[in-house]
Parts: C-alpha cells; structure tokens; sequence
C-alpha cells in the first residue's frame, strides 16, 4: 500500500477527524475573543464542508456497498444535521458569549459522538466491502471536493432530509 495508503477514503475522513478534535482543544486555550473566533471560524467551516463530503462522496458509495449502510447512513445525515445546527446557532451569538459557548459546546458534543459512531461502524463496514481502487479513487474525489470548496465556498448547511436523501442514493 506505502504512499497510496494517504489517498484512502477512509484515512482522509479520519485526518479530518483529528484536526476537527485538535481544534476543539485549540478553543480551550484561546486567550481572547479574536483567539476563539479565528479557531472556530475555519472549524465551523470544515465541519459543514466536511458533512456535504461525506454526504456528496463517501455516503453514497458506503449505500452501494455496506452491510448495514441504511441504518449507517441514516443516522449519519441526522448527526450531521445536529452539528450543522449547533454549528448555525454559534454563528447567531457574538463569540465569547455564554450563548455562543453553549453552541460551541454543542456541536463538540455531537461532533465527538459522530465520529466514533463513524470510526466504529460505517468506515469498518466500508473497508471490508470496498476494494483499494475504489477507495482510493474515492480519496482523490474527496481532494478534488474540498479544492473545488475553499474556505467553505459553495457549501450549502442546511439540513438534509434523511429518508429523502437515502432514497435518492439507495
Ligand atoms: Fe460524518
């Protein structure tokens, strides 16, 4: 595998889950309200460009593939559609505010449970049923995305339909 292993779909994922952690730590030692909203305004950003990702690229290929994709998917979109929301309402509060700590606290506490349902159950159900070709082409679209989406432009954080969305990609 050497190098190539760095183009996998599901190590990609899980760079960004430890920068989405990294970030989130990066907020308890910010010093000033200029400190916390430089951190959160790029891990506010990644978290809704990451979701659309995932929704655009790795959800769609885990449905054709898992063994337990629907129930995977379904409540991926859901938890997604949390930490958008939590992620929406801090952009509602000036930052450094009670209320806005209370979102950001939100969307870390659904975030932090997202991704190790992620990590322990539709990344290992994609990896057994998913061939290297395939995933690691899968990486490059996910490169591509983010390319194609920089500093969150063109990302849409609304909400998604779960039922709707598993019926469009099932
Ligand atoms: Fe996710």
């Amino acid at each position: 595998m050497g190098d190539e292993s760095r183009l996998d779909i599901t190590a990609l994922i899980m760079d960004d889950h430890e920068w989405f952690r990294r970030q989130f730590a990066r907020l308890d030692d910010a010093q000033s309200p200029a400190e916390l909203a430089e951190v959160w305004d790029a891990l506010a950003t990644r978290l809704d460009t990451h979701a659309q990702a995932e929704e655009t690229i790795f959800y769609p290929a885990l449905l054709k593939r898992g063994d337990d994709a629907e129930d995977e998917t379904d409540d991926a979109v859901r938890d997604h559609n949390k930490i958008r929301d939590a992620v929406a309402e801090a952009g509602r509060h000036e930052v450094g505010s009670s209320a806005w700590f209370d979102a950001v606290s939100r969307a870390r506490t659904e975030n932090s449970e997202h991704l190790a349902e992620e990590e322990d159950e539709g990344l290992p159900d994609f990896r057994k049923n998913a061939g290297w070709e395939l995933r690691t082409s899968l990486g490059e679209l996910w490169l591509q995305f983010y390319a194609a989406h920089p500093h969150g432009a063109g990302i849409d954080p609304s909400d998604r339909d779960p039922e709707q969305y598993l019926e469009e990609h099932s």
